[in-house]
């Protein structure tokens, strides 16, 4: 009983001093490694509940736009693309979906808790961290983030939606125009990216609608553009954030509370006041043997009260602050040309068309 009881007592000092001399390693690694003042910050900041804005909607709709006129407003603060946001949130649902690799994880004591928990952290860290200083309000910019409104919301309780949408038929011009890289969008077959446009605006506005009126926004990006005052009001309203001038003036902050990336295809764009120079590019170049299939390939056009029997449809009359913005950049179109310049795309020579598009893979 005794030499037990001493057996006892020894392995309870040994254990005691494993753990102290352990505990001792593991603080003094983390001290070398993480800067103080960041373990604070990280502990103090994460609110999962602070007011978060999520913009999407399908590529060339005006979400480089609507983030510029946020991030114009001194409460919010959206900053570049992320690119991250999308892939991680993309990754978990693929995870999801594959039952045997959900089985697998599920036995690996990884559960949908932990999951979560850290898809948050990992979405909450990007967004805190990314471009600039932090603001009241978070917002991102990142077009597929709308695939995942619904879950997006479980993980963000005060998260906000706005849909950008815009017709087919324009963001389609501008893919091919501009040359966008986008999985499932050619930059030749005009029949394939109505219907690419079509399945992507069809799983945005399902997951838009299913979290309701009150967590999700649709903006036109016709309306913003031809009215921007009233569109405005409206989106701030409906994110309960006060009414400011700047918002109809973004163009003045650009390099200054906003920053943009040289990498985006519209930097080059959104450095101008708001125009209607891109509203009606796309018109004359449908390709005859699109038009009288218009509504089969594509039937969300019609859905979303696009005028699919015009092939120039009236999206309604500009108000006289954008017709100024518009005739003032034909006036100084060299000065123009000149900035946009500066914006242009700049992407390394090393990015070879294919690297490009493993990136687009979403
Ligand atoms: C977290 O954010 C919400 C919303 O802004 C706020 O009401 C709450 O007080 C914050 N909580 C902490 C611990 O800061
Ligand atoms: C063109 O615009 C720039 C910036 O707004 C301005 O400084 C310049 O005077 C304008 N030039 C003309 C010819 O309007
Ligand atoms: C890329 O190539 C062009 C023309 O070949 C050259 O002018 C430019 O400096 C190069 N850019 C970089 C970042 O190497």
């Amino acid at each position: 009983m005794r030499t037990c009881n001493r057996c006892l007592c020894f392995t309870l000092v040994v254990t005691l001093i494993i753990v102290v001399v352990l505990s001792y390693l593991l603080n003094s690694i983390k001290d070398s490694t993480v800067p103080s003042n960041i373990l604070i910050r990280q502990t103090e900041c994460n609110n999962y509940s602070r007011p978060i804005i999520f913009i999407g909607g399908m590529p060339r709709s005006g979400t480089t736009l609507m983030r510029a006129i946020l991030d114009s407003h001194p409460l919010v603060r959206c900053g570049e693309e992320t690119r991250v946001v999308p892939r991680i949130l993309s990754m978990r649902s693929a995870w999801k979906k594959q039952t045997v690799e959900w089985n697998r994880l599920i036995a690996g004591g990884i559960s949908e808790n932990i999951l979560d928990s850290a898809v948050r952290a990992f979405v909450y860290e990007i967004l805190v961290r990314h471009g600039g200083p932090d603001a009241d309000i978070l917002c991102d910019k990142d077009p597929f983030v709308l695939k995942h409104a619904v879950y997006v919301t479980t993980i963000f309780p005060n998260s906000k939606f706005l849909l950008l949408i815009r017709d087919g038929r324009a963001v389609i011009h501008s893919v091919m125009t501009r040359k966008v890289t986008i999985t499932g969008f050619s930059l030749t077959d005009y029949k394939q990216n109505l219907k690419s446009w079509n399945q992507g605006i069809d799983v945005m506005v399902k997951e838009c609608t299913k979290i309701g009126d009150s967590n999700c926004l649709f903006v036109y990006y016709e309306q913003l553009v031809l009215h921007p005052r009233v569109t405005i009001e409206k989106i701030l309203k409906f994110l309960n954030i006060p009414w400011v001038d700047s918002v109809l003036h973004h163009d003045e902050l650009i390099d200054k509370k906003i920053s943009l990336s040289k990498t985006e295809h519209s930097s080059d764009q959104v450095i101008k006041p708001i125009n209607l120079e891109a509203l009606t590019r796309w018109v004359g170049h449908v390709p005859d043997n699109v038009k009288n299939e218009i509504d089969t390939l594509a039937p969300m056009l019609k859905q979303l009260g696009y005028d699919t029997k015009s092939d120039n449809p009236s999206y309604g009359t500009a108000d006289s602050l954008v017709i100024e913005n518009t005739n003032n950049i034909k006036r100084n179109i060299s000065y123009w040309n000149e900035r946009m310049k500066q914006y242009d795309r700049k992407m390394s020579n090393t990015t070879s068309i294919a690297s490009v598009k493993t990136l687009t893979v979403l």
